[in-house]
């Protein structure tokens, strides 16, 4: 079954290409461009208070990637729980809200158990799953398979992948039906650009009750200003062309030389440092699940925007720091280099996974992407992509690092100390 790979998380990593073309194969279909969502049966709440989305591990992770993407493109409000503190937070959700499981395995504890306790509350459920037939699967009842094969190495590649490719294809789900969903709540409307006030949109009435909510007008525009319909062409055709980048991060030479150095450079530290900014920032924390459950390295995964209120203080020139920093998001963008520069000032080492690509013609990504390189002792490039998209092709380097840092220090990434595929213990 490993064929030519000494390890079958080497050979999952490089599977991911074919295994996301596969979660939205005969959803986004080959010819059409428009999303074909068929199968999928999620009943949301005729009134929509929030979406709630219970994991553990890197599943919790790529809900988090599913939040930044959901409410980017819909403003309907997510959460993210992690399924083993959903016993305490669970008294602040009803049935306005929607409670979705991740799991790759389907039979992880923590999910499932809190899965159980939102279905007792009356709550309506679904899960995201890849194993067909798992106990997540069928207490959910509803939602969507991620069809991406067995996964059989502990760490979690591409089922992660997968994981984000479904949660795209649920927020087109939502796109879709956004007309007749009605989102509870004193929102934004959904074609408000980011960060511009919306002096258009009524203010609550001084005579409605408290409890009264503020519904949105019917959304036709998505946040770009885009009508709908064509916004989810735009991600239908990145979901599409993105097996086409994947393959190209996997087979790049010039990747894999700066992995090479990398690998060298990383392999006898004790610690790291992960930092990435809006859709970046979960992209780090699996980065440093990655480099801690395989490498066996200690790494902390954060916020870049938040290093400066304390962790900067373990910044000197033995600290390895990796950036993530989308180009595509010029809001960050800025921020981002500016937080690596407070880094490269106290010494720290940056290794940066970038998606800025040398032929952008816009003149600020270009000035923002010389100062990255000049910043950086190490870069890697990804090729860019829709936002929503991006998280996957920046994964593929991170989990190649962590893989040939274990082989170099004798680790089997297959069966790392203490951890089992599934935890299915509370
Ligand atoms: O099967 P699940 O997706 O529910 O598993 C959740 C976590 O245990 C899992 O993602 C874990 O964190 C991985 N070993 C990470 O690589």
């Amino acid at each position: 079954e490993l064929g030519n790979y000494p390890h079958y998380m080497l050979k999952e990593i490089y599977e991911q290409p074919v295994a996301v073309q596969r979660t939205y194969s005969g959803r986004i279909g080959p010819t059409h461009k428009s999303a074909n969502l068929l199968d999928i049966k999620i009943t949301l709440p005729p009134q929509l208070n929030s979406i709630v989305f219970l994991a553990c591990g890197t599943s919790y992770y790529a809900s988090q990637i599913g939040k930044y993407i959901i409410e980017r493109e819909t403003h309907i409000p997510v959460r993210c729980e992690y399924a083993s503190e959903f016993l305490t937070s669970a008294r602040l959700f009803n049935r306005q809200d929607l409670v979705i499981a991740i799991s790759q395995s389907g039979e992880t504890a923590d999910t499932r158990e809190a899965l159980l306790i939102a279905k007792r509350k009356g709550i309506e459920v679904a899960g995201l799953v890849n194993v067909v037939g798992s106990q997540i699967a069928r207490i959910a009842g509803q939602g969507m398979y991620l069809h991406c094969g067995a996964e059989i190495g502990v760490a979690s590649t591409k089922a992660f992948a997968c994981q984000v490719a479904a949660l795209i294809i649920f927020m087109l789900y939502l796109k879709k039906h956004l007309s007749s969903i009605r989102v509870s709540g004193d929102i934004t409307p959904a074609h408000t650009p980011l960060l511009e006030p919306s002096p258009s949109f009524p203010s609550p009435q001084p005579n409605q009750p408290s409890s009264s909510r503020l519904f949105d007008p019917p959304v036709t525009k998505d946040v770009n200003g885009q009508p709908l319909e064509e916004s989810i062409v735009r991600v239908c055709s990145a979901l599409r062309d993105l097996p086409v980048l994947m393959q190209h991060v996997l087979s790049n030479t010039t990747t894999m030389s700066t992995i090479d150095e990398i690998v060298a450079f990383m392999k006898d530290r004790k610690s790291a440092i992960f930092l990435g900014r809006g859709i970046g920032y979960p992209v780090a924390l699996e980065g440093a699940l990655k480099m801690k459950e395989i490498s066996y390295i200690h790494a902390e995964g954060y916020p870049a925007g938040e290093v400066k209120h304390g962790p900067i203080a373990l910044i000197d020139e033995d600290m390895p720091v990796f950036f993530i920093v989308s180009a595509s998001d010029s809001v960050v963008l800025t921020k981002i280099v500016n937080n690596m520069e407070e880094i490269s000032t106290r010494g720290g080492k940056i290794i940066t996974v970038t998606d800025c690509e040398p032929t952008n013609s816009d003149e600020k990504v270009q000035a923002q992407l010389k100062r990255v390189r000049s910043i950086s002792a190490y870069t890697i490039s990804v090729p860019c992509s829709d936002l929503c998209c991006s998280p996957i092709l920046f994964t593929i380097p991170l989990q190649l690092i962590a893989y040939r840092i274990a082989v170099e220090k004798g680790i089997n990434p297959d069966r790392p100390r203490n951890l089992a595929k599934s935890v299915t213990v509370e």
